[in-house]
């Protein structure tokens, strides 16, 4: 046996023994959306975790048991807190026990389209001054393909690391979807990609103690390809369906009673909804560092511009669709009052990152109207050049708007009431079904 092949086992031997007895230590880099749900589910296997935030104010708000992840209750924080296997801290030197550290940090866009990795590495040259030898490096992030190879490894061979004897490099996209309760991280298949088989059956023994199934697949390269993948085709879907929803507007055809009957085809459809447009940390900005990497190999996609396209404009087209019910009850859009419902970039979470209704909201102000919005999760709203406070809903005020605007359908919420009191409503999330013709306008 060579001695890398011998220092290969010896480093899954010893992962496998360290998990049979419950002493593997993992930290994450990145307490955010993705970070924190995957420490909270390592604890909650009774898995030692140092969580490494620089953000003063969340980490304060961890310290003071205060959930900042609408997925997170405080409660469960502090059980976490006091079960003594969770450390938050803002100090790299404080994974230096750790056998997997897994990077959590934020990937978004620069100047036009651009991935800005700069977080990541960041946090992979500070955690690269105090891993430990034979630790395992993963990276969660989602980010273009190559990352992993052409950014992250150069990074520790500079420190003279060598891969496979002093450390195991990996990529695992996450694929958490913030709010939804039926999939929580432990139930999400997790992909991973080493790069080396032996890296790949480390991240594998890791994640086996948190989730069922494990997909190995060649190489980092492919695991992120398969991450852009993902959400490539949501985008690509939602701009169709964003695009044929025009369409059936124009030809009076109802696109939710389409997609409904559509989705009774037991296989080769899965139904995608319209709607104002897509928010949030994901697909929005994904596919773009895709369209990225490939423009370097003199490849430009079509369908990934032609999608943001679609959906970059459906704010504008929610606005003109407004403008015209108004037209109809003889109102002009210029000085007429609407309330916004929901700002956040998806139901019943607190996330505000690149909400659609927020681009609504910024084109109503531009066509002069007098915007007001209301939503549960949302206290106060800070848009260029004007603060906004969330609307306390009464049947009084709801009448005083010439239309109300639901842009997110948090659940919660009084729709019953809304409808009862409200002159007209735009309802861009399907929220009444198509029933009420005679006031509620479908996108
Ligand atoms: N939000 C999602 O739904 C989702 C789903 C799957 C994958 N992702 C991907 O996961 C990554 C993280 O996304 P997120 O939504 O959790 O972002 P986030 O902004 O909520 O969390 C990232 C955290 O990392 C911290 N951070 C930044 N630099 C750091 C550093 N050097 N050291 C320690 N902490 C640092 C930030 O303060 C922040 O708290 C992104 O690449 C994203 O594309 C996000």
């Amino acid at each position: 046996m060579s001695e890398w092949a011998g220092e290969m086992n010896k480093a899954i031997l010893e992962f496998s023994r360290k998990i049979k007895k419950r002493q593997l230590k993992v930290a994450v880099i990145g307490l955010g959306y993705v970070g924190f749900p995957l420490a909270l589910e390592f604890i909650s296997r009774r898995v030692s975790v140092t969580g490494i935030e620089i953000d003063r104010d969340r980490l304060k708000s961890i310290l003071n048991k205060v959930s900042y992840i609408s997925d997170i209750s405080d409660k469960e924080l502090n059980v976490a807190l006091k079960s003594g296997y969770f450390r938050a801290s803002a100090d790299f030197s404080d994974i230096k026990d750790a056998d997997a550290i897994l990077v959590c940090v934020p990937t978004p866009l620069k100047g036009k389209n651009l991935p800005d990795i700069s977080f990541i590495k960041s946090a992979v040259k500070e955690a690269a001054l105090h891993i430990k030898k034979g630790a395992l490096v993963i990276l969660e992030s989602t980010t273009y393909p190559g990352t992993t190879e052409e950014e992250i490894l150069p990074i520790f061979q500079s420190r003279g690391f060598v891969h496979g004897k002093d450390f195991y490099l990996c990529f695992s996209p996450e694929r958490i979807d913030p709010g939804n309760k039926k999939f929580p991280v432990g139930k999400i298949p997790k992909v991973v990609g080493g790069l080396s088989p032996a890296a790949s059956r480390l991240a594998m023994l890791v994640y086996g103690i948190i989730i069922k199934k494990v997909v190995p697949v060649s190489s980092p390269r492919a695991a992120e390809t398969v991450k852009l993948l993902e959400n490539t085709y949501r985008l690509i879907n939602i701009g169709l369906i964003d695009e044929l929803s025009m369409m059936a507007n124009k030809m009076n055809i109802d696109i939710w009673e389409v997609i409904q009957a559509a989705s009774t085809k037991p296989f080769g459809f899965m139904p995608f909804y319209p709607g104002p447009g897509v928010g949030g940390h994901c697909i929005p900005k994904d596919p773009l560092y895709l369209h990225w990497k490939a423009k370097s190999f003199g490849f430009h996609s079509r369908f990934i511009s032609l999608a943001s396209n679609v959906i970059n404009y459906m704010p504008e087209y929610i606005v003109k669709r407004i403008e015209g019910s108004l037209k109809r009850r003889n109102k002009g859009i210029k000085n007429s009052k609407i309330l916004v419902m929901g700002v956040t970039y998806k139901k019943d979470i607190k996330d505000l990152r690149k909400s659609p209704s927020i681009d609504v909201i910024n084109s109503l102000i531009r066509h002069g109207v007098k915007v007001a919005y209301s939503d549960p999760l949302i206290p106060f709203l800070k848009l260029e050049g004007i603060d906004l406070k969330s609307t306390v809903l009464s049947d009084t005020k709801i009448r005083g708007f010439d239309c109300v605007l639901i842009a997110t359908d948090h659940s919660g919420v009084d729709y019953p009431g809304l409808l009862k009191s409200a002159r007209l409503i735009f309802d861009s999330r399907n929220v009444f079904k198509g029933r009420h013709k005679e006031k509620v306008e479908r996108l």
